[in-house]
């Protein structure tokens, strides 16, 4: 064989995989919001077929298909198969959540000496941004990518004011999936005025399929020593940090969800009606590292979740109780998912030891969270 000839039918193998390796990254229209605008559902696929839906109301996750032990896919997040069902149910499936994921007590807090006073919508409390958060705006799709790593950018702007937040702030949402099966979510903001901003997503996960069933069976791993306690059902932070050793809180060691979930000497599962509490993995915001793991033993589904904010909340979605119908007229029950929220500790703005949630103009606020997805072949 001549070398050209050979050197040629090298090309077109090596080529030929290469293009099949691409992955896809198409954008349609989900429908509309009652003041009618338009809110678009982008398709990511890898090259395993691996494929996230990310819908422009709340830039949120909308469906994650990943595959099993013997490669069989499953949508491993709960939500809803149309828009309708997000707009008429605010349960933050699979939500960019925000100004401030989580709770900030009586909606006030204090910025170089002036007050502030946020909507309420928990109660006496503001959670998840007030009454209008970012889960419910529809975010403007600005780049849908193509390639060896599909990825969609989402852009929502929050005027001055919104919700009593100062400050005009700029966010970008970006999903990327690579081909090695992680799909990232990177926040970034700025503003225009010093402001407090804490971001997150707010996947419900079930890694044996959404619609399965209870999660309670499926292993968790959080490398948090200590939690920060709540003084009671409205979940409001004490101040104060207490190790997690030789309590229900321990997940230090990877255990299943329901192992200690019934076990009444703690408190703090009552008021939370289940695990609802935030985990401290570190003191400040740190490089990227593991701040969960979670297997499901029959699929062999594994997640494993990367961050650097010093906070985990873990919810083991203890509200949601049968009364809503979710995708493919599935019915979610208390315990049919676990949300893992990397974020700033609760109510940081009124603990000033809890750190900072400070964004001033000039700065970029930052939130990476990777959520990479593997097989335990060692299982069943
Ligand atoms: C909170 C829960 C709340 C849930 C709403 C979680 O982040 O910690 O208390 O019920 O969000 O879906």
């Amino acid at each position: 064989m001549k070398p050209a000839v050979l050197f040629g039918s090298i090309f077109a193998a090596m080529t030929m995989p290469l293009a099949a390796m691409a992955g896809q990254a198409t954008s349609a229209s989900f429908g509309h919001t009652a003041d009618g605008q338009d809110v678009q559902i982008v398709t990511l696929t890898n090259s395993h077929g691996v494929r996230a839906r990310v819908m422009s109301y709340g830039a949120s996750l909308q469906s994650l298909w990943v595959p099993d032990r013997n490669g069989k896919l499953a949508d491993v997040v709960l939500g809803y198969d149309t828009l309708q069902g997000y707009l008429d149910h605010r349960q933050y499936f699979g939500a960019t959540v925000g100004r401030y994921a989580n709770r900030i007590a009586h909606g006030k807090f204090t910025l170089d000496g002036k007050s502030y006073r946020l909507s309420l919508n928990e109660g006496p409390n503001s959670l998840h941004g007030g009454a209008k958060g970012f889960d419910m705006r529809v975010w403007k799709v600005l780049d849908v990518k193509a390639g060896a790593q599909p990825s969609v950018t989402m852009e929502y702007v929050s005027t001055d004011g919104d919700q009593g937040y100062p400050g005009t702030l700029t966010i970008k949402a970006n999903y990327t999936l690579s081909d090695d099966n992680q799909l990232k979510i990177s926040y970034l903001a700025t503003t225009d005025k010093p402001t407090i901003v804490n971001l997150s997503n707010h996947t419900y996960w079930n890694l044996a399929g959404e619609g399965s069933g209870t999660v309670m069976d499926q292993a968790l791993m959080i490398p948090g020593d200590a939690i920060t306690p709540v003084s009671d059902a409205a979940a409001i932070p004490t101040g104060q940090m207490v190790p997690v050793a030789g309590t229900p809180y321990d997940f230090r060691m990877a255990k299943p969800i329901g192992r200690d979930i019934r076990d009444g000497s703690s408190q703090q599962l009552l008021f939370g009606h289940g695990y609802d509490m935030n985990w401290v993995l570190s003191r400040k915001e740190i490089e990227p590292h593991v701040v969960a793991r979670a297997e499901d033993p029959q699929s062999g589904r594994v997640m494993t979740v990367w961050s650097g904010k010093p906070g985990l909340q873990f919810y083991s979605g203890n509200f949601l109780d049968g009364t809503t119908v979710g995708k493919d007229h599935h019915v979610y029950r208390q315990g049919d998912a676990f949300v893992l929220e990397p974020q700033l500790f609760p109510d940081t703005p009124n603990h000033p030891d809890f750190g900072s949630a400070r964004l001033a103009p000039g700065q970029i606020y930052r939130n990476v969270i990777v959520y990479r997805f593997g097989i335990d072949h060692t299982g069943k």
